[in-house]
């Protein structure tokens, strides 16, 4: 039985995992410096790296130690290869790179965004084909597998969802991160009490989210002064109609949008299964229009439990082990991509052999 090793650091998380087989996750152990950006407002990627330093050999005793093996065991070192920030990355693929070294071990370095698809097949059959769509902080990307091989079919030409949320939360003083917040304030309020403007894209599976954020920025600066508005200007917060007005027209649009891309994507590509990923698809409403819309249609969806959905070196792990299986392998030459694209490492292009 292989066991493999997962190493997370795209971000502001360390993580580090242990897989057994393809199915079991022996320990999924996770480090988030969140805490130290909230000053901030948003992640410092010069905080964000060192943090990933300071953890992460104490992550990876932590996961073999959850995990009940000793290091030796490990026949597979999976790390993320990219996309994200260079400095966080880094930190990974150098430890990853030293690990494969000394006990002679396999390397291979994985894509970040087809991991957060991956999530979904740990324990579930994964189909031959699907519309994948990643929605997170950082990424809003439609992607379609087919014969192994993703290819990006749309993705944002401004902002990331999360990132929409985070600054939305931000404008109407409710701290950061904004997702879960707006999500649990959302269920409370009148979704069509505000109507936002779709978005035109250049491409018809791209995405846009900076417009919807200063719509509402005007909203807010407009709004008259009232009683429930007031806190809003007053120290920042408030729990308001307004506001849970807001947040519901908020991410009733942007959840509609991103369904609905995700359906004609299926559609003109004839396409049954439906695959969501990322730190956004732990939101209640794309978890419902997702479910609701896909059954209507008769189609397949997976969604990732919610301890999977913010970044994990299990589905690491678990993406370095398909890919192992299908005769991908990293060298030492594989260096940290901050852009790395989709299909790059699964489709071949960089293929090595150790
Ligand atoms: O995937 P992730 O953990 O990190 C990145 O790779 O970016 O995603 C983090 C993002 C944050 O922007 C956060 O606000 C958002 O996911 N988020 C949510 C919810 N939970 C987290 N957004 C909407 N609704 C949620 N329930
Ligand atoms: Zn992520």
């Amino acid at each position: 039985m292989r066991y493999t090793l997962g190493i997370e650091t795209s971000c502001d998380e360390t993580a580090c995992a242990v897989l057994k087989g393809k199915d079991k996750i022996l320990s999924n152990v996770i480090s988030s410096s969140l805490f130290r950006h909230k000053p901030f407002g948003g992640v410092v990627p010069e905080i964000a790296s060192r943090h990933c330093l300071e953890a992460i050999d104490y992550v990876y005793q932590r996961a073999l130690k959850e995990a009940g093996i000793k290091p030796e065991k490990i026949n597979l070192v999976a790390v993320t290869r990219g996309p994200g920030l260079i400095g966080s990355i880094f930190v990974g693929v150098s430890f990853a790179k030293a690990l494969s070294f000394s006990m002679d071990i396999p390397l291979i370095g994985v894509n970040h965004i087809e991991a957060h698809l991956e999530a979904n097949f740990i324990g579930r059959r994964k189909p031959s084909s699907f519309i994948g769509v990643i929605v997170s902080g950082g990424h809003t990307s439609l992607v379609r597998y087919r014969n192994h091989r993703h290819e990006l079919l749309g993705e944002t030409v401004d902002d990331a969802i999360g990132e929409a949320y985070d600054k939305v939360a931000k404008i109407l003083g409710l701290g950061y991160p904004g997702g879960p917040m707006i999500d649990r304030l959302a269920q409370k309020g009148n979704a069509k009490a505000f109507s936002f403007t779709r978005p035109r894209q250049a491409g018809r599976f791209d995405f846009s989210f900076s417009g919807i954020k200063t719509a509402v920025l005007n909203l807010v600066e407009h709004a008259p002064l009232t009683p429930t508005l007031s806190p809003l200007r007053g120290r920042g917060k408030g729990e308001g109609e307004f506001v849970r007005d807001l947040c519901a027209s908020f991410q009733e649009a942007v959840m509609q949008w991103v369904v609905e891309k995700t359906i004609l994507a299926c559609e003109e590509e004839g396409i049954n299964n439906v695959v969501v990923g990322g730190g956004v698809s732990a939101n209640s409403r794309l978890r419902f229009l997702m479910t609701q819309e896909t059954r209507i249609r008769g189609m397949q969806l997976f969604l990732p439990p919610l301890e999977l959905t913010t970044d994990n070196a299990a589905m690491i792990a678990r993406l370095g082990y398909t890919l192992y299986r299908q005769g991908v392998r990293s060298d030492y030459k594989m260096i940290a991509d901050p852009s790395l694209k989709i299909g790059e490492v699964t489709n071949g292009t960089f293929k090595h052999r150790h």
